[in-house]
């Protein structure tokens, strides 16, 4: 077999949904929170908000999740309906481009019915003043005429709950944030999360898998579930080709290593934040403008996808004046601490050419 077929794909290492995951992700998503892995403590919290409004017959108070991509937002989105036993209706911020589509969506919500806003942070000023009041007190004003003649009107709504997702929370605006009464942010998953999460779903995708192979499946997979089923769904390709079809350490790693997949889990994108601090630089402090300038990538993507994880597993740190690499990464990277600048800072202008 040449190597080449089991080139690692240039993105399967983003935490991005890709098109190949939404054929997956349905089949893959917990059904029930005993088989939602980890996240103990928003687990917990949800239990109980979800166990009382149903004692008391209530909608459940709206709910706000944030955390960066594929660590479950959307998955415990749908939980909470099937817990809360009512129905859940699907938008994201993006999608709902006038206030009348929203006052639509609004109005045809049944008695605690959850509408799911994903991207929360996206939607649009005049869209989102239309959920303070709704949100607040189950009520619509419409306006009704136009000019002196108008008149506004007060349309009551079912008490439904709204949960908002968002990789930025830093983005969503005071007033909205202020109406959430349960807040909860997901965090990055410990390996032996992982390695349950490659493990449940092994089974459901009808492989065998041993601890051995789900380790080094989850040790690379950057805390995250959508990363760890990708590989797995990757791995097993290449146990069903090279092997048996088992999946074991020692052909995890080699299927790994064969899709040049970094020992920790790095992706193309964070290589080139690193080293692009690193080189240019001088290891930082620098700005995050002048990185995701320097690297071509929006501000946005490096602060809620790479920079969170960088961090986590302290390879940046983030100081007043910027951010700066850390000696880990120098040395995962193979740079040496102690030499100076690693590359020229400026080019000439003969050099730029
Ligand atoms: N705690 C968990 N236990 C088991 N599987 C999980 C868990 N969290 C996520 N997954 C798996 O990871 C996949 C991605 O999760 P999900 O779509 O809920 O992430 P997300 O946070 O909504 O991502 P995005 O920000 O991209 O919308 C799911 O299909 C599911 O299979
Ligand atoms: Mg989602």
């Amino acid at each position: 077999m040449k190597k080449s077929e089991f080139r690692r794909q240039e993105d399967i290492l983003s935490p991005v949904r890709s098109r190949e995951d939404l054929l997956f992700e349905d089949s893959l998503r917990p059904r029930s929170f005993d088989e939602f892995i980890g996240q103990e403590t928003v687990k917990t919290n949800l239990q109980i908000f979800i166990e009382a409004a149903r004692r008391r017959q209530e909608a459940l108070d709206h709910v706000l999740l944030y955390g960066p991509p594929g660590l479950g937002k959307t998955s415990l989105a749908y939980l909470i309906a099937r817990e809360m036993g009512v129905g859940l209706k699907p938008t994201s911020g993006p999608v709902i481009e006038r206030a009348g589509d929203l006052s639509a969506i609004l109005t045809n919500l049944q008695e605690r019915e959850i509408l799911f806003i994903d991207e929360i942070h996206r939607l649009h000023p005049s869209v989102e003043e239309i959920l303070y009041s709704a949100m607040e007190d189950f009520s619509l004003d419409i306006v009704i005429g136009q000019g002196p003649a108008a008149r506004s009107h007060k349309l009551r709504l079912k008490k439904f709950t709204l949960i908002g997702a968002t990789t930025r929370a830093g983005r969503i605006t005071p007033p909205l944030r202020s109406r959430f009464g349960i807040i909860h942010r997901l965090d990055y998953y410990q390996e032996e999360d992982l390695v349950k999460i490659i493990e449940r779903s092994a089974a459901i995708l009808g492989v065998e898998v041993n601890d051995e192979g789900a380790q080094q499946i989850a040790r690379r997979s950057r805390g995250t579930p959508r990363v760890a089923n990708r590989l797995l769904r990757r791995v097993r390709d290449y146990a069903e080709v090279k092997g048996d079809g088992r999946i074991t350490g020692p052909g995890a790693l080699e299927a790994l290593d064969m899709m040049e997949v970094d020992s920790l889990g790095l992706d193309e994108v964070d290589r080139k934040i690193l080293q692009t601090i690193i080189e240019n630089f001088n290891g930082g402090p620098v700005g995050i403008n002048t990185i995701a300038a320097a690297i071509d990538e929006e501000k946005d993507t490096i602060e809620s996808i790479y920079e969170p994880f960088l961090m986590r597993i302290g390879f940046l740190e983030r100081t007043l004046r910027g951010r700066k690499v850390t000696a880990k990464a120098y040395q995962h990277l193979g740079y040496s601490l102690f030499s100076e600048p690693q590359k020229k800072l400026f080019k000439t202008p003969e050099e730029e050419e």
